[in-house]
Order: C-alpha cells, then structure tokens, then sequence
C-alpha cells in the first residue's frame, strides 16, 4: 500500500534523496523539471540529474535519470544548474563536482538535448576564476541583448558569499567578467543565484546566503535560506546593483534553492526544494522507511505590484478542486477527511485577531495585531514548533494542503510560508475563529 505520506500535486522521488529544482524550462510544448537526485539513499553521497515532465505543470511523469556523474570533471556529483533553449536544442548548464585527493575542485559544464530524452556533455569545463575559492556552482543562464549570460554562485577568498559572471556569444565559449555581486549579507557562500527582470525597471536577484564551517569541507551548511534582493543589472558595469536589503522568499520551515524559468505565456515561473530539514530530521523523516525523502513546491507565479514581489499559486491548480463548501459564519469547525484540500479566506474588512487550526490541531495559524504564527508538530521531538512573523495586515490566506505539505500564501502572495507537516490524524478538521463580519471561508476537496 501507497504510504500515506506521498503527495499528490507535489513533485518527489520514487525512491531516494531529491534537492533542488534543477534546469526549469518549457521546451517543444512540454515542462522540464530536472532536479538533484541520490536515486540510491535517502542521503546526500550521490547526486545526478532526475527529470519529471509535465503538460501542466500540474500532474507530472517521473523519466528517472537524465544526467549521471560519469566524467572526471563530474565524478563526484552533477550538481544544480539551469537550463536554455537555443534554435530548438535544450542547452543544460550544471556544476561537475570532482574532488582530487579529497580536496575540491568544481567545473561549470554543458550537456544539450535535441529530444528532450538523450542528453549529450560537450567536453569544455569552465574553470573557476583566480580570487575565488573551488566553492563555485549551480549557474544561470539567459539572453539579453544578444548575448548570453551565466551568474555563478560564489565564495571570494576572503570568505565572503559571492556571485560570478560570464559571458558569451554562443553558448559555447565564455569569458569570465568578474564579480556580479558580493555583500557581506551573502554569509560565507552564495548558493544558487537567478536573475530575472519582472518589470522594466525591476530586476530581481535570488539566492541563498549559506554559513559554512571552516572546520569540514562539507555541503551540509549551518544555516542558509533562500532570499531576494530587488535591483537593477547594469548590463555595462556588469554588476547587480541592489536598491533594498535582502529579503526572504519564503517565511516557513522548508525552503531552499529556489530557481526561476519563463513559459510561453510570459509568467515568471518559481520552484523551490522544500526542504531545510537538519541532519537529525531528514534520517528521522517519515518517509525514509519508504526508500525516498524530500519534493518540490508548488510552482508559483511570480509578479511585481505595489513595488513588491508577489508570489501567486498558479491557476492550473484550480483543476484539482473537486467539492467546494462555502463558509461565512464568524467560527466553524470544518468536517473533513480528506488529506489533499484547499482553504480560501478573504477577510473583508480590517481584522485583529484570527485563528485557524487545520489537520485535527496538527497546525495552526494565529494572526494579531500585525503578527502572524504558524506551527507544526516537529516529527523528530514530537513537539509543536512555530514560526513567527511580521505583516502589514491580514486581509487573504490561501492554504494549499498536499498528503505531507502545506502552502500557505498570505494577502494574494505578499508573503508565502512553506512547510512539511506530516499528520498521523484520519481526521483533517479544521476550526477557525474571528473570520469577522462578511467574511468568507471557501474550502475545496481535492
Ligand atoms: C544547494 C546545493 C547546491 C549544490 C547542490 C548539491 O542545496 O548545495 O549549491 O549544487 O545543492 O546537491
């Protein structure tokens, strides 16, 4: 029997370990989500590519492995990397991770696919450039002005996050640029970056500010998360020029490594891994007995309004809703036993002080005075756990549940908390109080 914590509308493995979202692209009418994959454990010894295709971008086909480890200069791992799309060939840019003596060396490499199925490495290995330490991965690529770019995360050799660029004309060659960003804010590495205009004033550069031990030379990082800084490229200088500190993408437990693509109707398209579990959680993680461990979000829309950053569930999601109950009474306790649901409540006028508990008191969402709390049940400690945080007002939430996930986007996707959550209750109740006057609460089966 299926376990009872496999999601339904989530990307995962069938067996092993997943990470981050990998090469995101539309191409020849299809959705290509590759990702990091340990298809042997449920730990991080291993990594290639995995590939899931979607018409959708809601119901996805596992294909399994697409790029393994198989070259000197990727020997010990295909790491993240992205993906473009050139005169009808997918052209895959990922970081060869090849230790020599045990001592680190990392390659940007280039693999193409014509199909779509058969993915071929070209031979050239970038190499990393003098003033910055073998911590140098996960690059981006895109087109601009004729030309082709890639940002590399990046450690400087005095120990500071930071991001290369390079350059080309064909996708082939590139020359190094130097340095596209670095702050102190960017901790001791910077892991995955992406950069993406959302308006024609507006670029957008993601990335995950990571501490590192000075001790061991591992991947697993102290503390890190995945962050936003709103700016501009300057395409001359060659630099990303901040105008606001950086920000999180994300307020909940789980989330990391996001990356960005555009489909054919000119959304900005996001995913991420859903995952900061520590050491202790991902070898305790309920799903480990069953062979596999960690997914994806879902992807979001992102938008720029109101000169913020707007992360929106997509509207293809609203196939899965099945039955709709509508609620408008102040307090209610929503009968439900179903494990994948959705809940839409649009707060009318100004409220105070709101409460949710979903899952049979597994979670909860509390809202006062400007400050929102979510919590879990942690499954290592057995423990409720919470996260707290600041908002302008409360006026939408929208809560997506999957079999082990939960999604909560606040106020049409001001602020998105994302979570792993995994409930033993047959029961998915929920109660919440204080909806206030004509208020509404829509709650949708899945
Ligand atoms: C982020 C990361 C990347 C690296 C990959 C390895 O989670 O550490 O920097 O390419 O995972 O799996």
């Amino acid at each position: 029997m299926e376990n009872k914590y496999r999601n339904s509308f989530h990307i995962e493995p069938a067996k092993g370990l997943l990470n981050d979202p990998n090469g995101l692209i539309q191409f020849k009418g299809k959705y290509y989500f590759f990702h990091q994959w340990n298809r042997f454990e449920t730990n991080h010894s291993y990594k290639e590519w995995g590939l899931f295709i979607s018409k959708d971008l809601v119901t996805w086909e596992n294909q399994g492995s697409a790029i393994l480890p198989d070259l000197a200069s990727d020997k010990d791992g295909i790491y993240s990397g992205s993906a473009v799309e050139k005169d009808g060939v997918m052209y895959l840019f990922y970081t060869g991770n090849s230790k020599k003596y045990g001592k680190r060396r990392s390659y940007q490499k280039i693999a193409y696919s014509e199909d779509g199925k058969t993915f071929i490495k070209k031979e050239q290995a970038i190499e990393t450039p003098v003033g910055f330490t073998e911590h140098h991965r996960d690059p981006k690529v895109w087109e601009k002005n004729g030309k082709w770019w890639m940002i590399v995360g990046a450690q400087s050799e005095e120990n500071i996050g930071a991001i290369t660029l390079f350059e080309s004309s064909n996708l082939s060659n590139w020359q190094f640029q130097g340095e596209f960003y670095s702050d102190q804010s960017l901790d001791q590495m910077c892991e995955c970056p992406d950069v993406f205009s959302l308006s024609h004033d507006v670029d957008i550069l993601t990335l995950c500010p990571q501490k590192r031990t000075p001790i061991e030379d591992t991947d697993l990082s102290l503390s890190s998360y995945a962050g936003y800084l709103v700016g501009k490229v300057d395409y001359k200088k060659k630099k990303f020029v901040a105008k606001e500190e950086i920000q999180k993408l994300d307020y909940g437990f789980d989330f990391y490594a996001a990356q960005t693509f555009e489909d054919d109707k000119g959304r900005r398209i996001l995913t991420a891994w859903m995952s900061r579990m520590e050491e202790e959680e991902e070898a305790c993680c309920p799903t480990v007995t069953d062979g596999y461990i960690h997914c994806l979000t879902m992807p979001r829309e992102l938008k720029w309004k109101n000169d913020c950053l707007y992360q929106l569930p997509l509207e293809e999601y609203q196939v899965l809703r099945k039955e709709k109950r509508e609620y408008k009474n102040s307090c209610h306790l929503i009968k439900n036993q179903n494990n994948t649901y959705e809940i839409m409540i649009d707060f009318t006028e100004w409220i105070n002080h709101f409460s949710i508990t979903l899952n049979s008191d597994m979670n909860s969402i509390n809202y006062t005075n400007g400050r929102l709390e979510i919590s879990r049940i942690n499954w290592v400690s057995g423990e409720c756990e919470s996260k707290e945080f600041e908002i302008s007002s409360l006026f939408k939430l929208q809560i997506f549940n999957d079999n082990s996930t939960m999604e909560i986007f606040i106020n049409d996707g001001e602020y998105v908390f994302s979570m792993r959550t995994f409930s033993n209750h047959f029961n998915r109740d929920a109660y919440y109080q204080n909806l206030g006057h004509n208020g509404s609460v829509m709650f949708y089966n899945y």
